[in-house]
């Protein structure tokens, strides 16, 4: 059930794509509905370009016959189509669940437009029941995990069975539980500010609109012209 509006929400939002366009593909499994998607309607985007926000998501695309540009070479997008953990009703998100914040925020700032996909367990009145990932430079570990604590997180290294979490670029990961999150946009100041932490997952102005599906029915929404 919550697979189906997964798909189904990915699905949807392959309807922003168009013959020419560079698309920054995203990570995670409701991404992983949208690859497969893409790589059996290839044919419909002819010169489209797609770009990977993660080794994962590279991976899941050659896989589906999708082929991958080098987005080190490319300075803007034309759309970004990527999952979230949380997203609230002004379309700010909390992404980085699959550890990839830090490239999912660099591909979302470059495209033009961004789209989110989600089941509707992601819609949240408020952000904060999921934590804030942020990516952590190994040396700065304790640093880092000092101040979010005085930013009162309650932050937890993520690992695998065998030892930390390693992002794509080699770093750590302290998942930050701050609790409902009454002004996001002083957090996310906060955090970036930090040294040594390298990126975090709120993305609050990144989303331009969000395709969310709810027992088998999708719904779009727009976030509302400046
Ligand atoms: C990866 C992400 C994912 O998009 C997010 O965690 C959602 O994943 P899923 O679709 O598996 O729930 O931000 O860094």
């Amino acid at each position: 059930m919550q697979d189906d509006d997964k798909r189904l929400a990915a699905e949807a939002a392959l309807g922003e794509i168009s013959p020419g366009m560079r698309v920054g593909i995203g990570t995670g499994s409701t991404m992983a509905f949208a690859i497969s998607a893409i790589g059996s309607r290839l044919p419909e985007w002819p010169a489209t370009s797609f770009y990977a926000t993660s080794q994962a998501t590279w991976r899941a695309a050659n896989a589906a016959g999708i082929p991958i540009g080098r987005f080190a070479d490319v300075a803007e997008l034309d759309l970004a189509i990527d999952g979230a953990d949380e997203i609230d009703p002004q379309l700010r998100a909390i992404k980085g669940g699959g550890g990839a914040m830090l490239r999912e925020k660099i591909v979302a700032a470059s495209a033009r437009r961004m789209v989110v996909v989600a089941d509707g367990s992601k819609h949240v009145a408020a952000l904060g029941k999921a934590p804030v990932p942020v990516e952590v430079l190994p040396f700065a570990r304790s640093f880092v995990e000092a101040r979010v604590v005085a930013l009162g997180a309650k932050p937890v290294l993520r690992i695998t069975p065998q030892r930390a979490y390693r992002t794509n670029q080699g770093n750590l990961i302290l998942d930050c539980n701050f609790g409902i999150i009454a002004d996001p946009a002083t957090l996310a100041a906060a955090l970036a500010s930090i040294p040594g932490l390298l990126g975090h997952g709120l993305f609050l102005t990144e989303v331009d609109a969000a395709y969310v599906a709810v027992g088998g029915i999708v719904t779009k929404m727009e976030r509302p012209a400046a």
